[in-house]
């Protein structure tokens, strides 16, 4: 059972600690979006938090979904679209049991990944997998979190260190089809990096 629950991330909004935000869409959504590797389409963001990245896909005209299970973020997101006079479905649930209606061309994942806790790693892999229709693509940032510890076999986070070797497994050949070339290497606030990459759904 995973001590991550909607309060404690409800905390880390309410304290205004909230590490993770850039306070503006990735530039690596940007990159994507305005190289038009990424056109409009029905798009997932799980975890949105504060929603920049649900507000610049509705600005190009995306039909985007946002879910997030903490109360602060729906509400921050709600607030982001309202400010820029945008609509779009925001909804209040657990990435682990939402179950949208019909399936998405694209999941945009950005740091909820590495929110979540490993030991629900494999359950939210498949729920992408759910989601996105065949051919349909992952558009996926993995954190790269290496602290002091992990060779000694702690497990630490949130952020959790989205190794590499891991991400094969839970997104592997069976479902998933890998780019040939090596992940887009993205700084981010926190300090760390993320990789960025496309995969395409079987
Ligand atoms: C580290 S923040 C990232 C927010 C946003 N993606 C960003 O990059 O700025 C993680 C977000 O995922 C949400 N979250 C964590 N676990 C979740 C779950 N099981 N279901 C839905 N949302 C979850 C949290 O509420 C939080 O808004």
């Amino acid at each position: 059972m995973s001590a991550l629950t909607p309060n404690f991330w409800q905390e880390h909004f309410d304290q205004g600690r909230t590490p993770w935000d850039r306070g503006a869409p990735s530039p690596q959504l940007l990159d994507w979006l305005n190289s038009k590797a990424l056109t409009p389409c029905r798009i997932a963001v799980p975890g949105c938090g504060k929603g920049w990245e649900m507000v610049e896909f509705a600005k190009r005209g995306f039909d985007v979904v946002g879910i997030d299970y903490t109360a602060g973020a729906v509400k921050e997101t709600k607030a982001l679209l309202a400010q820029h006079a945008l609509k779009a479905e925001v909804v209040k649930a657990d990435v682990l049991v939402y179950a949208p209606e019909q399936s998405f061309d694209a999941v945009y994942e950005q740091t909820c990944l590495c929110a979540l806790d490993p030991d629900n790693w494999i359950a939210y892999s498949e729920q992408l997998a759910r989601w996105v229709r065949p051919s349909g693509r992952l558009y996926v940032l993995f954190m790269q979190v290496e602290r002091p510890g992990a060779r000694e076999g702690l497990k630490q986070g949130p952020p959790f260190h989205c190794d590499i070797n891991a991400m094969h497994a839970l997104f592997n050949s069976q479902h998933w089809q890998w780019p040939d070339a090596l992940p887009t290497v993205v700084p981010h606030p926190s300090g760390w990096n993320e990789l960025a990459l496309c995969l395409q759904r079987k």
